[in-house]
């Protein structure tokens, strides 16, 4: 047998009062490649963190016997470098003398780029990327580091259905040429699909690893919930038209709306939500699905058109008044513009709501939990206390905060982008249900953006945008999945 390419033993790690790992022991063999799952805070990103040596554990021992590269849950690219620097960071191709051969080093990352099928010239400035693209530069840079072993924490999170099926061709590739690799996903089919074996992690300790051949989806969400899970989708109730007993909300209308930019495409998109609707958009990358909803939330501004909240023209990218009509945002790009990462969570939530609790223009901490504590209880968030800064939290709670954040100052209109992104199987769920409740019980409406189709469960009425124009509508909930996949790809009943 060949020799293991990283043998962790023992691994334990506290962090304050929270020990997120318990004495973990993880083996990675050339040619396989490890799922490695649990729910939002199991440890999954820590034992990441240790194994690729950026802090050390306090108990037991990691052994390298290949050199590695890691994709990193949270986006390591460096805003002000370009995409080519940003690609081949810390080892530049170099001529001779050590000298960085900067042409040499623009055409390969212009490669790589095209290689994923991105339209993003290697000169761009990597502040101007999408999310989506952000992702790809990481993923091109621990590839291009040409590693024995690679560390993959949540890749895909961002990455829309092609650029994920492309990712996993080149993982299948690194397999064949004896690369060991650990995947990290919240995606239970794609660790099917691409992994191995599997291990889960509950509170920080190892609960089970299997060949992936032998293990059933059922058995993994119950290993990593602790207990017998039942999956049931939240297939909403037929709901009555109007919500009962809640006051009548202003109607959204969006209309003519025109935007263009490199890669993004909207041209005279109208539609309208009425006062309690839920209503989805989905298309592919470049679709403009995600720019719509920035533009109705005031993040972004269009070229041409108009947003009207009861008839009233919201001022176009103007994020700050588009709050005080009443919009809540749940932003894609959580860590720069979900959450203030060192504040707590408490502080996260009630800050949009600063002016309702105030006495006498001030906000006691205690007043503050007791405002955030019920939201964070039902999104199940897990920190070691809701002071706790949320740049300390696991990736999925970070969202969470970022959720709880836009429910609290009551909207009447909802704009969620991706909402459930990074967010474990169960909580995914208590998410979903959250918005589906406030929706019902306030009578706001909900802008859903996503490209989740479970997402689009809790939406009454899903529109599809191909190429910056509405190409269909569902209006008939549950929705056929392949008739909505079909529709995203510009096919079916027009
Ligand atoms: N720097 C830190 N300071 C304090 N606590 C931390 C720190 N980093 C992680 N933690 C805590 O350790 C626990 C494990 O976090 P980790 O990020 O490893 O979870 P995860 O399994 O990756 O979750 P997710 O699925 O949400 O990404 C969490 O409770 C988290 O709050
Ligand atoms: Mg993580």
């Amino acid at each position: 047998m060949t020799e293991p390419a990283v043998e962790a033993a023992g691994i334990q790690k506290r962090f304050g009062s929270t020990r997120a790992l318990r004495g973990v022991d993880l083996t990675l063999e050339p040619g396989r490649c490890l799922g490695l799952i649990g729910r939002n805070g199991a440890g999954k990103s820590t034992l990441v963190s240790i194994l690729s040596g950026i802090y050390p554990p306090d108990a037991g021992e990691v052994r390298l016997n290949a050199p590695l590269a890691t994709v990193f849950q949270h986006s390591m690219v460096v805003p002000g470098m370009t995409v080519a620097e940003n690609v081949f960071l810390g080892r530049q191709p170099r001529r001779r003398f050590g000298v960085i051969d900067w042409r040499a080093m623009r055409e390969q990352a212009r490669q790589v780029m095209a290689d994923w099928g991105f339209d993003v010239d290697a000169g761009t400035p990597s502040g101007n990327l999408t999310v989506e693209q952000r992702q790809v530069v990481e993923i091109a840079r621990a590839l291009a580091a040409g590693t024995r072993c690679l560390l993959l924490d949540e890749p895909t999170a961002a990455l829309e259905r092609g650029a994920t099926q492309r990712l996993f061709e080149r993982i299948r590739q690194l397999r064949a040429q004896e690369v060991a690799i650990l995947y990290i996903s919240h995606h239970l089919e794609e660790v099917f699909e691409i992994c191995t074996d599997v291990a889960v992690l509950r509170d920080g300790e190892k609960v089970l690893t299997a060949p992936m051949a032998e293990v059933s989806k059922a058995e993994l969400v119950t290993a990593m919930v602790g207990k017998p899970y039942n999956e049931r989708s939240v297939v909403p109730p037929p709901r009555p038209t109007a919500a009962t007993g809640a006051t009548v909300r202003p109607a959204l209308t969006v209309d003519g709306i025109s935007f263009a930019s490199p890669g993004v495409l909207l041209s005279d998109v109208s539609l309208t939500v009425r006062p309690g609707e839920r209503v989805g958009v989905t298309g592919l990358r470049g679709s403009g699905a995600t720019t719509l909803a920035r533009i109705v939330a005031g993040a972004t501004a269009p070229d041409a058109g108009a947003v009207r909240l009861g008839g009233r023209p919201l001022k176009p990218g103007d994020r700050a008044a588009a709050l005080r009509e009443g919009i809540g945002y749940i932003p894609e790009d959580r860590q720069a513009d979900g959450f203030v990462p060192l504040l707590g969570s408490a502080e996260n939530i009630a800050m949009t709501v600063t002016d309702r609790i105030a006495r006498a223009g001030f906000v006691g901490p205690r007043r503050r939990e007791r405002m955030a504590a019920p939201l964070a209880r039902r999104l199940s968030l897990v920190a070691a206390g809701l002071g706790q800064p949320v740049r300390e939290l696991s990736g999925g709670n970070q969202q969470k905060v970022t959720v709880a954040r836009a429910l609290a100052r009551d909207p009447v209109l909802i704009v969620a982008i991706t909402p459930t992104r990074g967010v474990d199987v169960a909580s995914k769920e208590l998410l979903l249900a959250e918005l589906d409740r406030v929706t019902r019980e306030t009578g706001a409406s909900l802008l859903l953006a996503s490209d989740e189709l479970d997402d689009l469960v809790i939406c009454d009425r899903v529109v599809v945008l191909v190429r910056g124009e509405v190409f269909t509508e569902f209006t008939d909930p549950p929705f056929d999945r392949e008739a909505l996949i079909a529709a995203t790809e510009g096919m079916g009943v027009k």
